[in-house]
């Protein structure tokens, strides 16, 4: 089932900022189609589109006010439809954001909810008997309707959690309903109305936000897991090719809960930002990193999940900063080279593949805030706006990088040593041998406390790669007596074997044929 995804490599579209086909300074849905040729050739076979149904955009669409509808600024229902056509036309398909935790204040449901007469969405979302109880752990609303309760939020303060009831209610609460009650369980089955819409419509599967945390007080995730598993066998019966992917961070959960893949996350202790977002990120040339402790974290997941190895692992997102705030040049390019062989799906953000720039000192928009600088207008040519929209500059989503020296897509197609062709030569790569794809086995050769290079093995049936990647700006070497056979890619030097021990020149990165 979802067979495509053992090979998958996503590009991630912030569509606000992708291309503007209209004039209005914001990208659209037909936008993101004029630039399905551009994605397939740079080799990614699958989107993964931010949310762009109907929202007061609060938080750039995480806020949703109509599930069932486009956000009239990126086109239609029909233009959606037409997106998916399209994709499937050239072979890739398309994982939609489900919202799942959360509406934006504005949603109708969350109106009926907050009025004192009880209706059906009186218990649409987790609200207290009264005003003056805050709902333990969660941040909340209050003071803002005739209902007299106080109604837990998930993320900003304007968005309002959905109920789906509480693994362990507490018995003198009478408002923290069990999962099984009517309430949490028509929110379930409005969840399923709303994917059987977008799938029914012929989009392929969600990525799911905060999927870990929809049933309250269950610090085990096992309510979650449940309700997933429940989500899960619906999608068997109705949609069994639907794939899943959760942003949750702890694949042992998520895959027990029926997702296909889940996400590394850069917070919480992950130790990805060791490896691209810190002072001494382990793929700065100044040799400085440590990859030890996000290698460790990495091998308790993947026993944890039995080897599955499917947490796909980010270029970045419209949640951190820009990968080029901290790295440049080649260091990118060596970045790209562990992305690209990595288990799971490697997920690319939109313009990571020419290295576009964190715009500094923006004010935020649409609550964006720190996140705004990476989420900056894609940069296609040297024409007006980078080529981005037609809108005067002043009007556009948010300010492009003003670097005069900004990349662009159009010079980088035109220069073989660009980082996109570096990556896509890698996706080349990586397309035509199935041990560095998503279910590849995955060993550490090497991966010790602030040392180089980083060794590890991928391997399927017969199949065994090894990788070895020298970000520092000096020669590093390790003990190893497996005996590398063919070069699959090189990036600078060639590695060197001698005498038991593998040479890494500086700047390097090779994968090799055992
Ligand atoms: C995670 C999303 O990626 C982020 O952009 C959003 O603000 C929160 N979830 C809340 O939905």
């Amino acid at each position: 089932m979802a067979k495509w995804l053992d090979n998958a490599i996503f590009y991630e579209i912030y569509p606000q900022s992708f291309k503007d086909t209209n004039g209005d300074g914001i990208g659209d849905l037909n936008g993101i189609v004029e630039k399905l040729d551009y994605i397939k050739e740079l080799g990614c076979n699958a989107l993964w589109l931010n949310p762009c149904f109907a929202s007061p955009f609060g938080d750039a669409g995480y806020d949703v006010s109509d599930y069932y509808s486009v956000a009239p600024r990126y086109g239609t229902n029909e233009d959606l439809k037409r997106l998916f056509e399209e994709a499937h036309g050239r072979g890739m398909h398309v994982l939609l954001d489900l919202v799942p935790g959360h509406t934006s204040v504005e949603h109708p449901w969350f109106r009926e909810s907050m009025k004192a007469e009880k209706n059906p969405y009186t218990d649409r979302y987790v609200w207290t008997d009264s005003i003056w109880e805050e709902p333990q752990g969660m941040g909340c609303l209050r003071g803002i309707s005739d209902r007299d309760g106080a109604c837990a939020v998930n993320f900003f303060s304007h968005q309002p959690a959905l109920n789906y009831g509480f693994y362990r209610p507490d018995p003198e609460k009478k408002w923290q309903q069990p999962t099984d009650a009517e309430g949490p369980q028509a929110t379930l089955a409005e969840l399923k109305n709303i994917m059987r819409f977008w799938l029914g419509m012929g989009c392929d599967g969600f990525r799911v936000d905060m999927a870990g945390s929809l049933v309250k007080h269950d610090e085990e995730g096992k309510g979650t897991i449940r309700l997933w598993q429940n989500v899960r066998e619906f999608l068997d019966r109705e949609f069994p090719e639907a794939a899943m992917v959760s942003e949750w961070g702890e694949p042992d959960k998520s895959l027990q809960g029926g997702f296909h893949m889940d996400f590394l996350l850069h917070f919480g202790p992950s130790h990805y930002n060791d490896l691209f977002r810190c002072e001494e990120p382990y793929f700065s040339g100044r040799g400085k990193g440590d990859v030890s402790e996000f290698v460790r974290k990495y091998m308790e997941n993947y026993e944890r999940s039995e080897r599955k190895g499917l947490i796909c692992i980010p270029s970045g997102n419209h949640d951190m900063d820009r990968l080029a705030r901290g790295l440049h040049g080649d260091e990118l390019k060596i970045a790209f080279a562990f992305l690209l062989s990595m288990p799971g799906a490697p997920f690319l953000y939109y313009g990571d593949e020419i290295g576009m720039n964190y715009v500094e000192d923006l004010v935020s928009v649409e609550g964006g805030y720190g996140r705004t600088g990476s989420r900056s207008p894609m940069q296609w040519d040297g024409s007006t706006n980078a080529g981005f929209s037609a809108a005067p500059a002043e009007r556009l989503y948010i300010p492009l990088d003003p670097r005069a020296d900004r990349p662009n897509v159009r010079a980088q197609l035109a220069d073989e040593s660009s980082l996109y062709h570096e990556i896509r030569r890698l996706i080349g790569i990586r397309q035509s041998h199935a041990a560095l794809q998503s279910k590849g086995e995955i060993e550490f050769v090497y991966a010790e406390k602030n040392a180089y290079p980083f060794a590890y093995l991928r391997s399927a049936g017969d199949e065994k790669i090894l990788v070895v990647l020298n970000p520092s700006e000096r020669e590093a070497s390790f003990a190893c007596a497996l005996e590398p056979k063919e070069r699959l890619y090189v990036f600078g030097k060639e590695i060197a074997a001698a005498d038991g021990r593998i040479i890494a020149a500086p700047c390097s990165a090779g994968y090799y044929k055992l």
